[in-house]
């Protein structure tokens, strides 16, 4: 009889009222509430509702065993909010992404450094404002820190560097000013470093020649002098190198350009020197070098005749194919 009561009990069970199979954390379903009431009950939480299993409600997930919220993603909506402090009370967080929301305003609350189980923390496209916080190094699990076109300003902390786990870090599309803190050649993975669209001076510190990056993009700042520490043949991990649009100076001819190199955009700067002849033992799908101080002939194959006028225009006297001959 027993065994028969289990068995209806186990037939039943799926069907059951929410509250019975809830799987939610009290906790969390507590802080996910607050964080609705905060943001004014926007229609884009509408699931949110205390009778209901918050792992089913939109904009969440759960983890599979621990039933604890591990992503919270808000992303396109009008709403006007600036980020609730009960944020940081979803203590088993892996996942932080705000995408596209206008009128998210106010600074990175730091409520966010509660969230020490952060792999991601995405803020962009939005009207988040103030300083790049420097609790973000106790965020130690982070691998992405992904906070481009948001209207942050001020220094880079150099303390990011301390971040030993983050594979790409994203700033760009910011106000940032100052320089790019000379700490950023000791990030123990080599991050990709998109740090385009600020407005960054100083000289590129001489310590990031140490990075092997996959992808590094400056451009848009004004940034001064020597980049070719950025360059050379063991740098074996770099496929882009954006530099476009600085105030670089230094002699391109004396550069060794990675193999493994097939984005390389160098134009509106004040390099000088010659084209490396290696340039055309690279596989490039792009390469940009126009309105710069180059000189002398583009060396003929490969990739480089492929490539329009448009890349290699506004030089001192560039000369070959596709530009005119050399005289
Ligand atoms: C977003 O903010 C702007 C400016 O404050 C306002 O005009 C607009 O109505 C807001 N959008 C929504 C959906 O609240
Ligand atoms: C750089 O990274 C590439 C690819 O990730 C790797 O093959 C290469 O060994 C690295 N080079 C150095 C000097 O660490």
């Amino acid at each position: 009889m027993a065994i028969l009561f289990l068995l209806l009990l186990l037939l039943l069970l799926p069907f059951s009222s929410p509250a019975l199979s809830a799987r939610c954390n009290p906790q969390d379903k507590k802080a996910l509430l607050q964080i609705k009431k905060d943001l004014k009950n926007p229609y884009l939480l509408a699931s949110w509702t205390p009778d209901s299993d918050c792992c089913e409600w939109y904009c969440v997930k759960c983890d599979f065993t621990t039933h604890r919220i591990r992503s919270l993603s808000l992303a396109n909506d009008g709403v006007s909010f600036q980020i609730p402090p009960a944020i940081g009370d979803l203590p088993y967080l892996d996942t932080l992404d705000l995408h596209k929301l206008p009128n998210l305003t106010g600074p990175i609350h730091p409520a966010i450094a509660k969230l020490t189980r952060l792999v991601f923390l995405g803020i962009s496209w939005t009207s988040v404002s103030g300083p790049v916080p420097d609790f973000l190094p106790r965020l130690t699990n982070l691998e992405s820190l992904y906070l481009p076109f948001n209207k942050l300003s001020g220094y880079i902390p150099p303390s990011l560097s301390q971040l030993h786990n983050l594979n790409e870090i994203d700033l760009s599309r910011n106000k940032l000013t100052g320089p790019i803190p000379y700490t950023f050649g000791y990030f123990k993975n080599s991050p990709s470093l998109y740090l385009s669209r600020n407005q960054l001076s100083g000289k590129i510190p001489a310590s990031l020649g140490k990075l092997n990056s996959s992808s590094i993009d400056l451009s848009g700042n004004k940034l001064q002098g020597d980049a070719s520490m950025l360059f050379g043949p063991n740098k074996l991990g770099l496929h882009m190198l954006d530099l476009s649009r600085n105030l670089l100076e230094f002699d391109l001819s004396k550069v060794n350009v990675p193999e493994s190199m097939t984005w390389l955009d160098l134009n509106h700067n004040r390099i000088y020197g010659r084209l490396p002849v290696g340039l055309k033992a690279l596989q490039l799908q792009k390469l940009d070098v126009s309105y710069n101080l180059l000189c002398g002939p583009i060396p003929a194959g490969g990739s480089l005749q492929k490539m329009g006028k448009d890349s290699y225009m506004h030089n001192k006297c560039l000369c070959g194919s596709p530009l005119p001959l050399c005289k």
